[in-house]
């Protein structure tokens, strides 16, 4: 078997075999495909796409390309949830301190920000001293002492997914079905949780443009799962603008602090409640939905759900002084504001637009080796459905590159629609 005839069967739309897969997934893994080789592979598996026989191979190779997770001692009825990704997606870091107060075990591994959407590791990882690469039994120690760990791919799981990430990020392969599908359900069967809520982000700021590719994507996503042994459930969520004001690593960890310490804003929390609801229930704690809701909102309310993202940051090395006085996270060097030049109702604000110009800001990556401006981002004072007034700010520009500011404050002019 050799790559060039594996790429020539891809290119030419055929299916390939179980073997072929796993060969790919195998050496590149090990390093004998070159990454040009494998960037010819996933564009020709992104141009023609992959049935779901395939796409299943895929995400078990990926998946076994590493350690997989036996997660049995912590109990049965271990609950993970995953995003397809979005723009100013702080969900986890809000939802899961929340989940484990409630006494269900949290179990996390996640990913790092991909194309114009954030990812919850860049995020964990400017609170200063957290550590998001930990051994395996250090992760489930923790989710055994404070019943939470939220943790990177930095382990030795579904490694293949991780380079292949990082490609796809780098030749602008991320929005495929059958690769978002794969890379999603190969972490999901390697970091161990047999029930697992997808939230299957729709719209501008997602990958997924239309509710009928999202469902393509959910029904796929399950069947994989299920072929795996895993219980999946599939919620949609609309990502049209950015969820909630921040849009940027610790912005959006500030905005999920002070979410957690009883400051909800409706998007975010109608989110939560109903991902939250569903995780409740699949850990077995509760068959009505409307009744899971009520106990998150308890949670917050009484201090338990933010205590619970206290003791896990600690836990995991992080100064929790950040998250009791969120003064003290370093800030961009420009913090500019930009006005409007016309009043009027705000009509849209392209999620991936704002992604894109936050990653130039330096939020994000915009090659595989780019390091991350933990302070950079974009906090939108004004949303869709506002009314605003002449002059009044519609964002905040935050970064520490000068030379682009003229650019970002045009571009959000253009964005803002009225
Ligand atoms: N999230 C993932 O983990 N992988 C993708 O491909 C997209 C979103």
């Amino acid at each position: 078997m050799n790559i060039i005839e594996i790429i020539e069967k891809k290119r030419d739309k055929k299916e390939l075999t179980k073997d072929e897969i796993e060969y790919f997934v195998k050496e590149y893994t090990k390093g004998t495909i070159a990454d040009y080789q494998a960037s010819a592979l996933i564009m020709a598996i992104y141009i023609n796409g992959m049935n779901e026989r395939e796409a299943t191979d895929l995400s078990i190779a990926m998946a076994y390309s590493g350690d997989v997770l036996d997660l049995s001692e912590l109990g049965n009825d271990i609950v993970d949830k995953h995003s397809t990704g979005g723009v100013g997606d702080k969900i986890s870091i809000i939802l899961l301190p929340i989940i484990a107060s409630l006494e269900i075990p949290v179990a996390k591994m996640s990913g790092r920000g991909l194309g114009f959407t954030g990812g919850t590791v860049d995020k964990m990882e400017s609170i200063p001293g957290y550590r998001t690469n930990i051994s395996i039994d250090e992760f489930i120690e923790n989710v055994q002492k404070v019943g939470i760990s939220m943790i990177g791919q930095t382990l030795n799981l579904a490694p293949a997914d991780k380079k292949l990430y990082a490609l796809r990020d780098a030749i602008s392969c991320v929005d495929s079905i059958p690769l978002i599908a794969s890379s999603i359900m190969s972490k999901k069967i390697a970091s161990g949780a047999n029930k697992i809520v997808l939230d299957v982000t729709v719209g501008k700021g997602a990958f997924m443009k239309t509710q009928d590719n999202a469902q393509k994507l959910a029904e796929l996503m399950i069947k994989i799962g299920n072929l795996a042994g895993k219980e999946v459930v599939c919620v949609f969520t609309k990502m049209d603008e950015p969820l909630g004001k921040a849009v940027g690593n610790s912005l959006e960890v500030i905005e999920a602090i002070n979410f957690l310490k009883g400051f909800m804003s409706k998007d975010i929390k109608d989110v939560v409640l109903e991902i939250g609801a569903y995780m409740i229930k699949l850990a077995g704690k509760g068959e009505d939905l409307s009744k899971n809701k009520d106990m998150i909102i308890e949670n917050i309310i009484n201090g338990k759900a933010y205590e619970k993202l206290v003791q896990m940051v600690k836990n995991q090395g992080g100064d929790i002084s950040y998250i009791n006085d969120i003064n003290k996270f370093e800030k961009a060097k420009y913090i500019i504001p930009v006005e409007s030049k016309t009043s009027g109702i705000i009509k849209e604000i392209n999620a991936e637009d704002v992604g894109k110009l936050a990653c130039l800001l330096g939020a994000g990556r915009l090659k595989k080796e780019d390091e991350i401006d933990n302070t950079a981002g974009i906090i939108l004072n004004k949303k869709i459905g506002d009314y605003v007034e002449e002059k009044e700010v519609l964002a905040y520009i935050h970064t520490n590159k000068p030379e682009i500011i003229e650019y970002a404050k045009n571009k959000i002019l253009e964005i803002w629609k009225f």
